[in-house]
């Protein structure tokens, strides 16, 4: 691991117009002075602590249109969207703090759990390659052969453009993995989700969904118009309780859950989920992105992980793009549920079927994680060494259970993005989660650990996260 400070995360610093030091104290006691609290905007914290301090800062456009931008011209402009606001307020909190922009980050080149980022190696955690199949020499070898044999596109969606046999190969293939009767690929994960749910659920139904849930799945019950409703994340209880209250009032009803979150690393309870589906007669659907090759003795997912009969969930949805090293998602189910969705999800309907090298990568990866059963092991044993180190060394894993995701929770959004820099410093290459992704004070990093980390890499990486943590701690307290 590299001790030395890195250069990339210096240079990327916007300007230097504050001096940091001092400056986290002070943003603390001014939430408070201010009354805010976790439901404070960043906005609202980074103007509170600007007018403090003085510091120099651009003009940000105020939520109520000014009497300017009522009239036409400036109404038209890019900069006056929320969505540009939203952006220029992290910008700045960025600059208060002097911590450089960590998304986006350009990767030169990939090896296992290492990464290249401008020429320097870093231990990668922030990848969802969890078998480490991107590397495998299988599926990169079906892809060069696929673009040999078909080209690099299929030019326009199947219904029109036809399919290739590698399309039918890998559906057919999935089908079989999780034991039911058919499945049917997308060209994105995220398009899954949207034209699935936007497809089968109208406005007279009703999806009620884990609060966790990815954004596909909030996309997606907007575009079907149904009544939506969140239940507090994996809390079955919740859920019952507003079957009971709404069920009776909506012609069909689909709950909506994922095998393991993404954001927590927690799992869903599925027999309580299928107790719950069947007695009140609603779908349910699992999303597997992050399931698929990490649970179960063999990554056959949620099923295999609690025993249950795959037939008895609805609609299995996956993305191609995690274990699976290609780019793409899926849904498995029964041959009705695939028809319709061939013949009606505008994802699937009016969109490019899969190219010919990320199908065969994909059905490549399949068949490697068929074969290769020790690397679920890995990956699982992986997670679970994490996780009893990072309790063991007193970090806030929240409702985390190891198996390949572990959040590590660090406070407000100032921590978090110190600490990113200092992690990267030292050589590990791991992103916050921050708000309003979560709450203002719960800021995360999450660590995505694969079959391919070594034992050594985990220990050091918890170790330094300790010390980050501990050191912030003991800065703040002093100051
Ligand atoms: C739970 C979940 N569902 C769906 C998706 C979308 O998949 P993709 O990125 O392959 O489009 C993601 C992506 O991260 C995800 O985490």
């Amino acid at each position: 691991m590299r001790e030395e400070h890195n250069s990339i995360g210096a240079n990327m610093v916007e300007s230097g117009e504050d001096t940091a030091s001092g400056v986290i104290p002070a943003f603390k006691r001014l939430m408070i002075r201010a009354g805010l609290n976790a439901r404070a905007t960043v906005g609202e914290a980074a103007q509170s602590l600007a007018d403090a301090c003085g510091a120099r800062r651009e003009k940000i456009a105020h939520d109520k249109p000014s009497q300017s931008s009522q009239n036409f011209t400036s109404s038209q402009s890019f900069t006056d969207l929320s969505a540009y606001r939203v952006i220029l307020k992290h910008r700045e909190i960025g600059r208060l703090f002097r911590i450089a922009n960590p998304f986006y980050r350009c990767h030169d080149a990939r090896k296992g759990a290492e990464t290249w980022i401008e020429g320097r190696s870093y231990v990668n955690f922030a990848s969802y390659d969890y078998l480490g199949l991107n590397q495998h020499p299988a599926v990169a070898a079906a892809a060069k052969a696929a673009i040999d044999r078909f080209g690099t596109s299929v030019s326009a969606s199947r219904i029109v453009a036809g399919e290739r046999p590698l399309h039918r190969a890998l559906e057919s293939a999935l089908a079989d993995f999780y034991g039911v009767e058919a499945a049917v690929a997308f060209v994105s994960g995220h398009a899954t989700n949207v034209s699935t749910i936007g497809t089968l659920m109208t406005p007279d139904d009703l999806i009620i969904y884990d609060d966790l849930s990815h954004n596909s799945v909030i996309v997606g019950c907007k575009l079907s118009r149904a009544t939506a409703l969140a239940f507090r994340h994996n809390d079955t209880d919740a859920l019952e309780r507003l079957l009971q209250e709404h069920r009776h009032l909506h012609k069909r009803a689909l709950i909506v859950v994922e095998g393991l979150y993404s954001m927590d690393g927690d799992v869903a309870d599925l027999p309580r989920l299928v107790a719950l589906k069947e007695k009140y007669g609603a779908w349910l659907m699992v999303d597997e992105a992050h399931a698929l090759g990490v649970l179960g003795a063999h990554g056959r997912g949620s099923a295999e992980h609690f025993g249950i009969d795959p037939n008895r969930v609805d609609i299995w949805m996956g993305t191609l793009s995690k274990t699976l090293a290609s780019c793409g998602g899926y849904i498995a189910g029964k041959q009705e549920l695939i028809d319709i969705l061939k013949y009606q999800a505008p994802g699937l309907v009016y969109s490019v079927g899969l190219s010919p090298p990320l199908a065969a990568a994909a059905s490549a990866a399949l068949a490697v994680l068929k074969a290769a059963p020790e690397r679920v092991a890995r990956v699982q044993a992986n997670g679970k060494l994490f996780l009893s180190r990072a309790r063991a060394a007193g970090l806030d894993t929240g409702t985390s259970e190891g198996p390949s995701i572990v959040s590590v929770i660090v406070g407000d959004l100032i921590t978090a993005g110190k600490i990113g820099e200092r992690l990267l410093a030292r050589g590990l290459n791991v992103l916050p989660i921050i708000y309003p992704a979560v709450p203002l004070k719960a800021a995360r990093f999450r660590f995505f650990i694969t079959s391919e980390h070594s034992a050594k890499q985990i220990a050091e990486a918890v170790a330094i996260m300790r010390e980050l943590l501990h050191g912030s701690r003991a800065r703040n307290k002093a100051a």
